[in-house]
């Protein structure tokens, strides 16, 4: 067990099924947190949507279990409060990604237009855990969903305990401004980070796809949606606004014309 700043314990494993797992086992074993739990690798990583995330030496797979005070309802809202402290960890230690760096809806982040991080929120009972996985060395290829890292973009070889002792004071910070502040202040920030707001965008359902203009987010977090059709507003549509919430999805960028 390592300390990091602010007295928050990190436990740094050389290998692991995955991050998030051990933190749920941890937490139903009674583990309070909040715990940061680190490995060099993991065998099992897991994305969003039941994807396999590639979690090869060199880069950085952290998950933070921890134990919110705000009512359950409110927790999806973490995935933002991730995001932004990722966000404002790596502009700390990079000044150059400023400008760079954009958040990409739900839980992504951004690096010169292609995929530099994501995150898993998982919670149940009254803990949650936000899994950070971070491209600092190594970049799965994917051409559906462009990729990049940190040494790619900035050349710089990164210290994955840096990182994360950065990492690890932002979080404190956002997480704390979210209990007292609630959402309004993180969808603030959010949003001057968001990239594609405003314009038209792709969303792929499990089922389906739906195309409009990106107007915003929702007060818990969910995806406005214009939609470009008449045929779209009859579903979920918010009668006041024209607008559809969205909850969950991959947002792509429309083609021009398409
Ligand atoms: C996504 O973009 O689909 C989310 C990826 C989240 C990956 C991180 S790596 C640390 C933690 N452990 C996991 O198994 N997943 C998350």
């Amino acid at each position: 067990m390592i300390a990091l700043g602010g007295g928050v314990p990190c436990l740094w494993l050389d290998q692991v099924d995955s991050t998030n797992d051990e933190a749920r086992r941890r937490a139903m074993n009674g583990a309070q947190g909040p715990l940061w739990i680190c490995a060099r690798v993991q065998e099992k990583g897991r994305g969003r949507r039941g994807r396999q995330w590639v979690s090869k030496d060199g880069n950085l797979f952290a998950s933070l279990l921890y134990r919110p005070v705000r009512p359950l309802s409110q927790r999806a809202q973490l995935s933002f409060v991730a995001a932004l402290a990722l966000h404002d960890a790596l502009t700390h230690v990079f000044e150059s990604l400023s400008g760079r760096l954009f958040c990409k809806w739900p839980n992504d982040l951004l690096l010169d237009g292609a995929k530099l991080a994501g995150i898993l929120l998982e919670s149940e009972q009254d803990w949650v855990v936000m899994g950070l996985g971070v491209n600092l060395l190594h970049a799965p290829d994917d051409s559906e969903r462009p990729a990049i890292s940190l040494q790619k973009a900035t050349g710089l070889a990164i210290d994955r305990l840096d990182m994360l002792k950065a990492l690890s004071r932002s979080t404190q910070i956002r997480v704390a401004q979210w209990e007292e502040e609630g959402f309004a202040p993180i969808r603030e920030d959010w949003l001057a980070r968001a990239t594609g707001l405003g314009s038209d965008i792709v969303v792929r359902l499990e089922e389906n796809e739906l195309r409009g203009r990106f107007c915003g987010l929702a007060d818990d977090g969910a995806l406005l949606l214009r939609p470009r059709s008449l045929g779209l507003e009859g579903q979920a549509a918010d009668p006041h606004e024209g607008m559809i919430r969205i909850t969950a999805g991959d947002v792509f960028p429309a083609l021009k014309g398409a």
